[in-house]
């Protein structure tokens, strides 16, 4: 009887870990919904953007000229999230604005993140570095 209690209580105690092991793996993959997400951020691109911008590194589609690449825009000098809020938020024409919330914009921006070439500088969103959403880059030494 007792070693049928203990096996029992083993086995409990077993189930207990896995759920609260799994409780803990599940809750950063619910939280990332409301990260900045580069992989959506360039499917929103490729929907609203590409008519003006070429937005992929590899695009071969036709824009008009004078228009910013994607690369051009995150590899700019001293470029900023906050300076590619700004524009989204009061583009100059012929740019449209099309109300994107904060979360597409900063989805659009770990995107941008991606194509920057120099990856020892500060990305535009650094605070996302440690959370996995886009490579982490070296620490300036
Ligand atoms: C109708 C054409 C058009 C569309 C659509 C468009 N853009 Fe633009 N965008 C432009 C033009 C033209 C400029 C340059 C404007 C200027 O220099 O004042 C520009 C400039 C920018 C800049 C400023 C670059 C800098 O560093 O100053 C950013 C950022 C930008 N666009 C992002 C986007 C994003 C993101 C989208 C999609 C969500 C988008 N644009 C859609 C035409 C467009």
């Amino acid at each position: 009887m007792l070693l049928y209690l203990t096996v029992n209580l083993k086995r409990l105690t077993a189930c207990f870990m896995i759920s609260v092991a799994l409780s803990f793996a599940a809750t950063p993959k619910e939280d990332k919904k409301n990260w900045p997400d580069a992989e959506r951020g360039k499917a929103l691109a490729e929907r609203l953007c590409v008519n003006c911008h070429v937005v992929s590194q590899d695009s071969a589609t036709d824009v008009p000229d004078g228009v910013p690449t994607f690369k051009g825009i995150a590899n700019k000098s001293k470029q900023s999230a906050e300076h590619i809020r700004n524009i989204l938020m009061q583009p100059h024409a012929p740019m449209p604005n099309m109300n994107l919330s904060r979360l597409e914009m900063d989805d659009i921006i770990a995107y941008l993140d991606e194509l920057r070439l120099d990856k020892s500088g500060t990305p535009l969103l650094p605070n996302l570095k440690n959370r996995g959403a886009i490579p982490e880059y070296p620490e300036p030494s």
